[in-house]
């Protein structure tokens, strides 16, 4: 069977799962970033509605897929 994922895990709480099947990354982090984290994965509070999140504070208005 052909090996379909490659993981990264970090000794400061970070995983990284890519399937090269899928064509996927699934990104994990340790629940002690919990509200402490910004950026395009979302910051970490449960609450998707402020994911996408500009430095400024505005919301990014539109995702384009690459
Ligand atoms: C989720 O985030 C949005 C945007 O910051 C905020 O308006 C809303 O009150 C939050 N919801 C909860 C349950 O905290």
């Amino acid at each position: 069977m052909q090996k379909s994922c490659q993981v990264l895990a970090t000794q400061f709480g970070l995983v990284l799962a890519f399937n090269t099947q899928m064509h996927s990354l699934d990104v994990e982090i340790s629940a002690s970033y919990f509200e402490a984290l910004c950026g395009m994965f979302g910051s970490c509070n449960n609450n998707a509605s402020d994911d996408f999140m500009l430095p400024s504070g505005d919301m990014v208005i539109k995702v384009v897929n690459l």
